[in-house]
Protein backbone atom coordinates (compact mmCIF):
# COMPACT_ATOMS: atom_id res chain seq x y z
CA UNK A 1 0.00 0.00 0.00
CA UNK A 2 1.27 3.71 -0.89
CA UNK A 3 -0.32 7.10 -0.80
CA UNK A 4 -1.88 7.94 -3.66
CA UNK A 5 -3.34 10.90 -4.88
CA UNK A 6 -7.13 9.82 -5.35
CA UNK A 7 -8.88 12.73 -6.12
CA UNK A 8 -7.64 16.08 -8.44
CA UNK A 9 -7.44 19.31 -7.32
CA UNK A 10 -11.11 20.17 -9.29
CA UNK A 11 -12.96 17.52 -7.65
CA UNK A 12 -11.73 18.86 -4.39
CA UNK A 13 -12.54 22.09 -4.82
CA UNK A 14 -16.00 21.16 -6.71
CA UNK A 15 -16.97 19.68 -3.70
CA UNK A 16 -15.95 21.94 -0.71
CA UNK A 17 -17.70 24.97 -2.47
CA UNK A 18 -20.81 22.87 -3.37
CA UNK A 19 -20.95 21.97 0.72
CA UNK A 20 -19.99 25.75 1.85
CA UNK A 21 -22.72 26.97 -0.83
CA UNK A 22 -25.00 24.54 0.06
CA UNK A 23 -24.41 25.36 3.98
CA UNK A 24 -25.12 29.00 2.89
CA UNK A 25 -27.96 28.50 1.50
CA UNK A 26 -29.98 27.61 4.04
CA UNK A 27 -28.42 30.11 6.42
CA UNK A 28 -29.52 32.42 4.13
CA UNK A 29 -33.37 31.02 3.09
CA UNK A 30 -35.45 32.64 5.57
CA UNK A 31 -36.63 36.53 5.27
CA UNK A 32 -35.17 39.34 2.56
CA UNK A 33 -32.29 40.62 4.06
CA UNK A 34 -29.89 37.74 2.78
CA UNK A 35 -31.25 37.34 -0.11
CA UNK A 36 -28.46 38.59 -3.04
CA UNK A 37 -26.36 35.81 -1.26
CA UNK A 38 -28.81 32.98 -0.82
CA UNK A 39 -29.64 33.90 -4.81
CA UNK A 40 -25.94 33.62 -5.54
CA UNK A 41 -24.85 30.72 -4.66
CA UNK A 42 -27.79 29.35 -5.73
CA UNK A 43 -26.40 30.07 -9.15
CA UNK A 44 -23.37 28.56 -8.20
CA UNK A 45 -24.02 25.68 -7.48
CA UNK A 46 -26.03 25.49 -10.75
CA UNK A 47 -22.68 26.38 -12.16
CA UNK A 48 -20.68 23.60 -9.98
CA UNK A 49 -23.20 20.86 -10.95
CA UNK A 50 -22.48 21.29 -14.89
CA UNK A 51 -18.69 21.66 -14.11
CA UNK A 52 -19.44 18.31 -12.18
CA UNK A 53 -20.97 16.36 -15.17
CA UNK A 54 -18.06 17.81 -17.34
CA UNK A 55 -15.78 16.27 -15.32
CA UNK A 56 -17.42 13.43 -14.90
CA UNK A 57 -16.21 12.48 -18.60
CA UNK A 58 -13.33 14.67 -18.61
CA UNK A 59 -11.39 14.10 -15.06
CA UNK A 60 -9.05 11.66 -13.82
CA UNK A 61 -9.84 8.32 -13.31
CA UNK A 62 -11.45 8.03 -9.62
CA UNK A 63 -13.66 11.33 -10.71
CA UNK A 64 -14.88 9.95 -13.67
CA UNK A 65 -18.43 8.73 -13.57
CA UNK A 66 -17.35 5.28 -15.04
CA UNK A 67 -15.48 4.53 -12.38
CA UNK A 68 -18.67 4.59 -10.20
CA UNK A 69 -21.63 4.03 -12.35
CA UNK A 70 -23.11 1.38 -10.06
CA UNK A 71 -26.31 -0.77 -10.48
CA UNK A 72 -29.06 -1.28 -8.12
CA UNK A 73 -28.36 -4.48 -6.66
CA UNK A 74 -24.60 -3.54 -6.61
CA UNK A 75 -25.49 -1.04 -3.92
CA UNK A 76 -28.16 -3.33 -2.39
CA UNK A 77 -25.37 -5.60 -1.50
CA UNK A 78 -23.03 -3.04 -0.30
CA UNK A 79 -24.83 -1.49 1.91
CA UNK A 80 -26.01 -4.87 3.60
CA UNK A 81 -22.30 -5.57 4.01
CA UNK A 82 -22.19 -1.79 5.45
CA UNK A 83 -24.84 -3.19 7.76
CA UNK A 84 -23.11 -6.50 8.74
CA UNK A 85 -20.30 -4.11 9.61
CA UNK A 86 -17.65 -5.54 6.80
CA UNK A 87 -17.98 -4.03 3.99
CA UNK A 88 -15.48 -4.05 1.07
CA UNK A 89 -13.36 -0.98 0.65
CA UNK A 90 -13.55 1.16 -2.15
CA UNK A 91 -10.47 3.34 -3.32
CA UNK A 92 -12.42 5.46 -5.24
CA UNK A 93 -16.25 6.17 -4.44
CA UNK A 94 -18.78 3.02 -3.00
CA UNK A 95 -21.86 1.93 -4.22
CA UNK A 96 -23.51 4.44 -1.25
CA UNK A 97 -21.57 7.21 -2.06
CA UNK A 98 -22.22 6.88 -5.67
CA UNK A 99 -25.48 6.75 -4.97
CA UNK A 100 -25.48 9.96 -2.72
CA UNK A 101 -23.43 11.59 -4.81
CA UNK A 102 -25.72 10.98 -8.13
CA UNK A 103 -29.50 12.03 -6.02
CA UNK A 104 -27.77 15.14 -4.61
CA UNK A 105 -26.37 15.99 -8.25
CA UNK A 106 -30.51 16.07 -9.15
CA UNK A 107 -31.91 17.72 -6.66
CA UNK A 108 -28.92 20.34 -7.11
CA UNK A 109 -30.30 21.08 -10.28
CA UNK A 110 -33.90 20.84 -9.61
CA UNK A 111 -33.84 22.93 -6.30
CA UNK A 112 -31.71 25.42 -8.39
CA UNK A 113 -33.95 25.68 -11.57
CA UNK A 114 -37.18 25.77 -9.24
CA UNK A 115 -35.36 28.54 -7.19
CA UNK A 116 -34.90 30.32 -10.56
CA UNK A 117 -39.24 30.47 -11.02
CA UNK A 118 -39.75 31.24 -7.53
CA UNK A 119 -37.38 34.44 -7.64
CA UNK A 120 -38.82 35.21 -11.51
CA UNK A 121 -42.43 34.46 -10.14
CA UNK A 122 -42.65 35.40 -6.13
CA UNK A 123 -40.17 38.36 -6.39
CA UNK A 124 -40.19 39.02 -10.41
CA UNK A 125 -36.26 39.23 -10.27
CA UNK A 126 -33.91 36.79 -11.73
CA UNK A 127 -33.62 35.23 -14.94
CA UNK A 128 -37.20 34.38 -14.92
CA UNK A 129 -38.41 37.49 -13.81
CA UNK A 130 -42.37 38.09 -15.55
CA UNK A 131 -42.17 34.92 -16.92
CA UNK A 132 -44.50 33.36 -14.36
CA UNK A 133 -47.65 34.25 -12.08
CA UNK A 134 -47.44 34.59 -8.18
CA UNK A 135 -49.60 31.88 -8.28
CA UNK A 136 -47.31 29.54 -10.99
CA UNK A 137 -44.70 29.96 -8.65
CA UNK A 138 -46.25 29.14 -5.37
CA UNK A 139 -46.70 25.32 -6.37
CA UNK A 140 -42.78 25.50 -7.91
CA UNK A 141 -41.73 27.61 -4.89
CA UNK A 142 -43.11 24.29 -2.65
CA UNK A 143 -41.29 21.91 -4.93
CA UNK A 144 -37.74 24.16 -3.79
CA UNK A 145 -38.59 24.16 -0.67
CA UNK A 146 -39.24 20.22 -0.35
CA UNK A 147 -36.41 19.72 -2.73
CA UNK A 148 -33.83 21.80 -0.32
CA UNK A 149 -35.25 19.85 2.39
CA UNK A 150 -34.93 16.09 0.92
CA UNK A 151 -30.92 16.98 -0.25
CA UNK A 152 -30.68 18.58 3.16
CA UNK A 153 -31.14 14.65 4.53
CA UNK A 154 -28.98 12.89 1.44
CA UNK A 155 -26.58 15.36 2.60
CA UNK A 156 -26.56 13.98 6.28
CA UNK A 157 -27.25 10.44 4.86
CA UNK A 158 -24.01 11.07 3.04
CA UNK A 159 -22.04 12.18 6.35
CA UNK A 160 -23.28 9.49 8.49
CA UNK A 161 -21.71 7.73 5.76
CA UNK A 162 -18.65 8.79 5.22
CA UNK A 163 -17.92 8.51 9.33
CA UNK A 164 -19.31 4.87 9.18
CA UNK A 165 -16.84 4.04 6.74
CA UNK A 166 -14.34 6.05 7.99
CA UNK A 167 -14.47 3.80 10.86
CA UNK A 168 -15.20 0.64 9.22
CA UNK A 169 -11.76 0.89 6.81
CA UNK A 170 -9.54 2.92 9.66
CA UNK A 171 -9.12 5.64 7.35
CA UNK A 172 -10.59 9.64 7.72
CA UNK A 173 -12.07 10.02 4.47
CA UNK A 174 -13.41 14.10 4.94
CA UNK A 175 -9.15 14.21 5.32
CA UNK A 176 -8.83 12.40 2.39
CA UNK A 177 -11.19 14.88 0.00
CA UNK A 178 -9.34 17.65 1.57
CA UNK A 179 -5.56 16.49 0.43
CA UNK A 180 -6.71 13.95 -2.20
CA UNK A 181 -4.75 10.93 -1.08
CA UNK A 182 -5.48 7.72 -0.10
CA UNK A 183 -3.47 4.63 1.05
CA UNK A 184 -3.69 2.18 -2.38
CA UNK A 185 -2.15 -0.98 -3.47
CA UNK A 186 0.72 -0.61 -5.96
CA UNK A 187 -1.14 -0.53 -10.12
CA UNK A 188 -3.73 1.64 -8.57
CA UNK A 189 -4.07 4.37 -11.03
CA UNK A 190 -2.83 8.03 -9.77
CA UNK A 191 -4.99 11.19 -10.37
CA UNK A 192 -3.30 14.09 -11.76
CA UNK A 193 -4.03 17.50 -9.98
CA UNK A 194 -5.05 19.67 -13.09
CA UNK A 195 -4.18 22.29 -10.99
CA UNK A 196 -4.57 24.60 -14.23
CA UNK A 197 -8.04 23.51 -14.27
CA UNK A 198 -8.85 24.29 -10.57
CA UNK A 199 -6.77 27.69 -11.30
CA UNK A 200 -9.36 28.35 -14.32
CA UNK A 201 -12.45 27.38 -11.68
CA UNK A 202 -11.34 29.44 -9.51
CA UNK A 203 -10.63 32.44 -10.89
CA UNK A 204 -14.37 32.08 -12.53
CA UNK A 205 -15.92 31.83 -9.25
CA UNK A 206 -13.99 34.51 -7.53
CA UNK A 207 -15.09 36.48 -10.94
CA UNK A 208 -18.72 35.96 -11.18
CA UNK A 209 -18.70 37.03 -7.16
CA UNK A 210 -16.91 39.90 -7.54
CA UNK A 211 -19.13 40.62 -10.49
CA UNK A 212 -22.38 39.67 -8.68
CA UNK A 213 -21.76 41.72 -5.09
CA UNK A 214 -19.22 44.81 -7.01
CA UNK A 215 -21.21 45.97 -10.03
CA UNK A 216 -24.61 43.15 -10.11
CA UNK A 217 -26.35 44.38 -7.12
CA UNK A 218 -25.04 48.07 -7.24
CA UNK A 219 -26.17 48.53 -10.29
CA UNK A 220 -29.60 47.93 -9.97
CA UNK A 221 -30.05 49.52 -7.07
CA UNK A 222 -28.67 52.93 -8.31
CA UNK A 223 -31.23 52.19 -11.29
CA UNK A 224 -34.21 51.64 -9.09
CA UNK A 225 -36.73 54.12 -9.91
CA UNK A 226 -36.85 55.59 -6.11
CA UNK A 227 -32.91 56.10 -5.79
CA UNK A 228 -32.16 59.77 -5.21
CA UNK A 229 -35.81 60.33 -3.40
CA UNK A 230 -33.92 58.39 -0.28
CA UNK A 231 -30.54 57.01 0.53
CA UNK A 232 -30.73 53.30 0.08
CA UNK A 233 -27.03 51.93 1.15
CA UNK A 234 -26.26 49.13 -1.06
CA UNK A 235 -24.32 47.61 1.46
CA UNK A 236 -26.42 47.14 3.74
CA UNK A 237 -29.64 46.57 1.30
CA UNK A 238 -28.43 44.92 -1.48
CA UNK A 239 -31.25 44.21 -2.63
CA UNK A 240 -32.78 44.50 -6.82
CA UNK A 241 -35.29 46.58 -8.35
CA UNK A 242 -39.31 45.82 -9.05
CA UNK A 243 -39.15 44.65 -12.84
CA UNK A 244 -42.18 43.93 -13.19
CA UNK A 245 -44.86 45.43 -15.51
CA UNK A 246 -45.17 49.46 -14.22
CA UNK A 247 -48.48 49.43 -11.81
CA UNK A 248 -51.68 51.77 -13.66
CA UNK A 249 -51.85 55.22 -12.27
CA UNK A 250 -54.90 57.57 -11.83
CA UNK A 251 -54.43 61.20 -11.30
CA UNK A 252 -58.30 61.15 -10.13
CA UNK A 253 -57.77 58.74 -7.62
CA UNK A 254 -54.84 60.72 -6.57
CA UNK A 255 -56.34 63.82 -6.39
CA UNK A 256 -59.65 62.59 -4.45
CA UNK A 257 -57.50 60.19 -2.11
CA UNK A 258 -54.43 61.69 -1.38
CA UNK A 259 -55.41 64.92 0.53
CA UNK A 260 -55.40 63.65 4.08
CA UNK A 261 -53.22 60.69 3.99
CA UNK A 262 -50.85 59.38 1.40
CA UNK A 263 -53.04 57.46 -1.58
CA UNK A 264 -52.93 53.24 -1.05
CA UNK A 265 -52.60 51.55 -3.97
CA UNK A 266 -55.57 49.69 -5.17
CA UNK A 267 -53.55 46.17 -4.93
CA UNK A 268 -53.41 46.57 -1.61
CA UNK A 269 -56.81 45.32 -0.17
CA UNK A 270 -59.54 43.12 -2.54
CA UNK A 271 -62.07 44.55 -4.26
CA UNK A 272 -65.07 43.98 -1.90
CA UNK A 273 -62.76 46.04 0.67
CA UNK A 274 -62.87 49.23 -2.04
CA UNK A 275 -66.34 48.79 -2.74
CA UNK A 276 -67.58 48.95 1.15
CA UNK A 277 -64.69 51.95 1.43
CA UNK A 278 -66.49 53.56 -1.19
CA UNK A 279 -70.20 52.76 -0.39
CA UNK A 280 -69.57 54.20 3.20
CA UNK A 281 -67.47 57.70 1.65
CA UNK A 282 -70.13 59.61 3.63
CA UNK A 283 -68.48 57.91 6.36
CA UNK A 284 -64.78 57.63 6.04
CA UNK A 285 -62.90 56.38 9.14
CA UNK A 286 -65.26 59.22 10.68
CA UNK A 287 -65.17 61.67 8.16
CA UNK A 288 -67.34 62.54 4.96
CA UNK A 289 -65.27 62.38 1.76
CA UNK A 290 -68.40 64.15 0.25
CA UNK A 291 -67.30 62.61 -2.76
CA UNK A 292 -70.40 62.98 -5.52
CA UNK A 293 -72.12 59.58 -7.38
CA UNK A 294 -69.78 59.87 -10.67
CA UNK A 295 -66.62 61.05 -8.76
CA UNK A 296 -67.09 58.02 -6.80
CA UNK A 297 -68.36 55.50 -9.40
CA UNK A 298 -64.95 56.50 -11.55
CA UNK A 299 -62.52 56.26 -8.49
CA UNK A 300 -64.15 52.94 -7.17
CA UNK A 301 -63.09 51.75 -11.27
CA UNK A 302 -59.66 52.36 -10.48
CA UNK A 303 -59.42 50.35 -7.19
CA UNK A 304 -61.47 47.45 -8.41
CA UNK A 305 -59.13 47.51 -11.90
CA UNK A 306 -56.15 47.30 -10.10
CA UNK A 307 -57.36 45.32 -6.45
CA UNK A 308 -55.46 42.75 -4.95
CA UNK A 309 -57.68 39.90 -6.46
CA UNK A 310 -55.78 41.08 -9.73
CA UNK A 311 -52.29 39.87 -8.30
CA UNK A 312 -50.10 42.61 -10.03
CA UNK A 313 -47.31 42.82 -7.11
CA UNK A 314 -45.77 39.99 -4.78
CA UNK A 315 -47.85 42.50 -1.92
CA UNK A 316 -51.40 42.16 -3.58
CA UNK A 317 -51.24 38.26 -3.73
CA UNK A 318 -49.96 37.78 -0.51
CA UNK A 319 -53.11 40.21 1.18
CA UNK A 320 -54.84 38.79 -1.17
CA UNK A 321 -54.32 35.14 -0.24
CA UNK A 322 -54.52 35.98 3.66
CA UNK A 323 -57.20 37.81 3.71
CA UNK A 324 -60.18 34.92 4.13
CA UNK A 325 -63.18 35.05 1.71
CA UNK A 326 -65.58 35.75 4.00
CA UNK A 327 -63.62 39.01 5.71
CA UNK A 328 -63.61 42.29 3.95
CA UNK A 329 -61.03 44.25 5.66
CA UNK A 330 -61.32 48.06 5.87
CA UNK A 331 -57.80 48.67 6.87
CA UNK A 332 -54.84 47.40 5.11
CA UNK A 333 -53.10 47.10 8.65
CA UNK A 334 -55.72 44.68 9.43
CA UNK A 335 -54.92 42.24 6.57
CA UNK A 336 -53.13 38.88 8.04
CA UNK A 337 -50.32 39.45 5.62
CA UNK A 338 -49.32 43.13 6.53
CA UNK A 339 -49.50 42.21 10.49
CA UNK A 340 -47.93 39.04 10.04
CA UNK A 341 -44.58 41.00 7.77
CA UNK A 342 -44.61 43.77 10.70
CA UNK A 343 -44.72 41.80 13.61
CA UNK A 344 -41.21 42.14 14.76
CA UNK A 345 -41.37 45.75 14.50
CA UNK A 346 -39.94 47.24 17.47
CA UNK A 347 -42.35 49.65 19.69
CA UNK A 348 -39.76 52.55 19.24
CA UNK A 349 -39.80 52.61 16.02
CA UNK A 350 -43.41 52.93 15.64
CA UNK A 351 -42.80 55.70 18.22
CA UNK A 352 -40.55 57.72 15.70
CA UNK A 353 -41.89 61.34 15.04
CA UNK A 354 -41.02 60.33 11.32
CA UNK A 355 -43.54 57.01 11.48
CA UNK A 356 -46.03 58.39 13.83
CA UNK A 357 -49.00 55.81 12.40
CA UNK A 358 -48.87 52.09 11.08
CA UNK A 359 -50.68 53.97 7.92
CA UNK A 360 -47.68 55.83 6.94
CA UNK A 361 -46.06 53.40 4.48
CA UNK A 362 -43.79 56.01 3.17
CA UNK A 363 -42.33 56.05 6.03
CA UNK A 364 -40.26 52.97 5.92
CA UNK A 365 -41.19 52.36 1.99
CA UNK A 366 -39.44 54.13 -0.36
CA UNK A 367 -41.78 53.07 -3.26
CA UNK A 368 -44.92 53.21 -1.44
CA UNK A 369 -46.15 56.12 -3.83
CA UNK A 370 -45.56 53.49 -6.59
CA UNK A 371 -47.27 51.17 -5.06
CA UNK A 372 -44.43 47.85 -5.42
CA UNK A 373 -43.60 47.80 -1.94
CA UNK A 374 -39.98 46.06 -2.87
CA UNK A 375 -37.73 44.64 -0.29
CA UNK A 376 -34.54 46.76 -1.70
CA UNK A 377 -36.72 50.14 -0.59
CA UNK A 378 -37.60 49.56 2.69
CA UNK A 379 -35.53 50.95 5.29
CA UNK A 380 -36.74 52.00 8.91
CA UNK A 381 -35.57 55.83 9.79
CA UNK A 382 -33.52 56.13 12.26
CA UNK A 383 -35.45 57.99 15.54
CA UNK A 384 -34.16 61.78 15.13
CA UNK A 385 -31.89 62.80 18.38
CA UNK A 386 -33.51 63.42 21.16
CA UNK A 387 -33.42 67.26 21.79
CA UNK A 388 -31.53 68.13 25.09
CA UNK A 389 -34.09 70.41 26.58
CA UNK A 390 -37.66 69.57 27.07
C1 LIG B 1 -60.95 63.87 4.28
C2 LIG B 1 -59.73 63.15 4.51
C3 LIG B 1 -59.62 61.81 3.77
C4 LIG B 1 -59.70 61.60 2.43
C5 LIG B 1 -59.96 62.61 1.31
C6 LIG B 1 -59.51 60.16 2.24
N1 LIG B 1 -59.26 59.57 3.45
FE1 LIG B 1 -58.79 57.62 3.73
N2 LIG B 1 -58.58 57.94 5.72
C7 LIG B 1 -58.86 59.14 6.35
C8 LIG B 1 -58.69 58.95 7.79
C9 LIG B 1 -58.92 60.01 8.85
C10 LIG B 1 -58.31 57.59 7.97
C11 LIG B 1 -58.05 56.89 9.28
C12 LIG B 1 -56.60 57.05 9.66
C13 LIG B 1 -56.24 56.24 10.87
O1 LIG B 1 -57.09 55.96 11.69
O2 LIG B 1 -55.06 55.82 10.94
C14 LIG B 1 -58.25 57.00 6.65
C15 LIG B 1 -57.89 55.70 6.42
C16 LIG B 1 -57.92 55.08 5.19
C17 LIG B 1 -57.60 53.70 4.97
C18 LIG B 1 -57.12 52.69 6.00
C19 LIG B 1 -55.61 52.69 6.12
C20 LIG B 1 -55.11 51.59 7.05
O3 LIG B 1 -54.78 50.52 6.57
O4 LIG B 1 -55.05 51.85 8.27
C21 LIG B 1 -57.80 53.44 3.65
C22 LIG B 1 -57.60 52.13 2.94
C23 LIG B 1 -58.24 54.69 3.05
N3 LIG B 1 -58.28 55.66 4.02
C24 LIG B 1 -58.58 54.83 1.72
C25 LIG B 1 -58.97 56.05 1.15
C26 LIG B 1 -59.39 56.18 -0.23
C27 LIG B 1 -59.48 55.05 -1.22
C28 LIG B 1 -59.66 57.49 -0.42
C29 LIG B 1 -60.16 58.13 -1.70
C30 LIG B 1 -61.46 57.73 -2.14
C31 LIG B 1 -59.43 58.17 0.84
N4 LIG B 1 -59.02 57.28 1.76
C32 LIG B 1 -59.57 59.51 1.02
C33 LIG B 1 -59.16 60.32 5.76
C34 LIG B 1 -59.34 60.53 4.41
C1 LIG C 1 -42.06 51.42 10.66
C2 LIG C 1 -41.77 51.10 9.29
C3 LIG C 1 -42.87 50.53 8.40
C4 LIG C 1 -44.10 51.08 8.10
C5 LIG C 1 -44.69 52.37 8.62
C6 LIG C 1 -44.71 50.19 7.16
N1 LIG C 1 -43.88 49.13 6.90
FE1 LIG C 1 -44.19 47.64 5.57
N2 LIG C 1 -42.46 46.73 6.12
C7 LIG C 1 -41.57 47.24 7.04
C8 LIG C 1 -40.50 46.29 7.23
C9 LIG C 1 -39.33 46.45 8.16
C10 LIG C 1 -40.78 45.19 6.37
C11 LIG C 1 -39.94 43.94 6.13
C12 LIG C 1 -40.41 42.80 6.98
C13 LIG C 1 -39.71 41.51 6.57
O1 LIG C 1 -38.77 41.54 5.78
O2 LIG C 1 -40.15 40.48 7.03
C14 LIG C 1 -42.01 45.52 5.70
C15 LIG C 1 -42.60 44.71 4.76
C16 LIG C 1 -43.71 45.06 4.01
C17 LIG C 1 -44.26 44.29 2.94
C18 LIG C 1 -43.68 42.99 2.42
C19 LIG C 1 -42.63 43.28 1.39
C20 LIG C 1 -41.93 42.00 0.95
O3 LIG C 1 -41.79 41.80 -0.24
O4 LIG C 1 -41.48 41.26 1.84
C21 LIG C 1 -45.34 44.96 2.47
C22 LIG C 1 -46.23 44.55 1.32
C23 LIG C 1 -45.51 46.13 3.27
N3 LIG C 1 -44.49 46.16 4.21
C24 LIG C 1 -46.53 47.04 3.13
C25 LIG C 1 -46.72 48.12 3.96
C26 LIG C 1 -47.85 49.01 3.86
C27 LIG C 1 -48.96 48.89 2.83
C28 LIG C 1 -47.71 49.95 4.82
C29 LIG C 1 -48.65 51.09 5.16
C30 LIG C 1 -50.03 50.73 5.38
C31 LIG C 1 -46.47 49.64 5.55
N4 LIG C 1 -45.92 48.53 4.99
C32 LIG C 1 -45.96 50.39 6.60
C33 LIG C 1 -41.66 48.45 7.69
C34 LIG C 1 -42.74 49.31 7.65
Amino acid sequence: MQRTLIWDLPTRLFHWTLATSFALAWLTSEGDRWRSIHVFVGYLMLALVVFRLTWGFAGSHFSRFSTFWFGPRETAVYLKQVVRGRADRHVGHNPAGSLAIYVLLALAVLVGLTGIVTLGGDEQHGLAATWFSFSQALLLKKVHKAGAILMLLVVFGHIAGVVVESFLHRENLARSMVTGFKMAAAGTPKASAHKLMAGVMLLAMLGFGGWWFAYAIDRQVDEAPWHGSKEISAAEEPHVKFVGKALPDSAQWRDECGSCHAVFYPALLPKRSWQKIMADQSDHFGTDLGLDAPTTAAVLRFLVDNAADGHQTEAAFKIDQSVPKNVTPLRITETPYWIRKHREIAASDWANPLVKSKANCAACHADADAGTFEDGAMQIPKAPAVPASK
